[in-house]
């Protein structure tokens, strides 16, 4: 078959959507789409089964306390773990979604001990709703 203008057409649309496609954050799955999504009602149970075991108690690792709203809130030793309304650019996010380049600060850390699963896409999504939401 002889290349014809449409081949041609056809091949830069395919190549400018996959360099659309790789400009965005492939490994960010979409927000979930709830709305009202709260700590307590929504997030604490993701917390408590994959996060809690270390971010609590007299020595929390990177001294980030997960078992109270406000513990989040008040973040590491090195500060805010995220920023209220921008999901997507908030350390916890990035920190589950494995985007930070420190493989150290993936999170939950695996294999590990605590009994932690890594976060499913729609965990995440839930997470980003969250904060999107202002992380109430
Ligand atoms: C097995 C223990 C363990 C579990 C479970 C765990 N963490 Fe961590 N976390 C750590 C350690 C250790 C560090 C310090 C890592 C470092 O500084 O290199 C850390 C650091 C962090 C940081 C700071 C990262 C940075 O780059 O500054 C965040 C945010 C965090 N954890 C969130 C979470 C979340 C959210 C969960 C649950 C989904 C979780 N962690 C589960 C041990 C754990």
């Amino acid at each position: 078959m002889k290349p014809t203008k449409f081949m041609f057409a056809a091949l830069a649309a395919a190549f400018s959507f996959t360099l659309a496609a790789s400009a965005q954050d492939a490994k960010l799955p979409p927000a979930a789409t709830k709305t009202g999504v709260t700590y307590a009602t929504d997030l604490k149970p993701i917390f408590d089964a994959n996060c809690v075991r270390c971010h609590s108690g007299d020595k929390p690792k990177a001294r980030l306390r997960m078992d109270t709203l406000e513990g989040i809130l008040k973040g590491t030793k090195q500060g805010a773990i995220l920023t209220a309304g921008d999901g997507a650019n908030s350390l916890i996010v990035k920190a589950v979604a494995h985007q930070l380049k420190d493989k150290d600060g993936w999170m939950p850390p695996m294999p590990n001990r605590a009994g932690a699963k890594t976060l499913t896409p729609e965990e995440i999504g839930l997470m980003l709703a969250w904060i999107n939401q202002g992380a109430k």
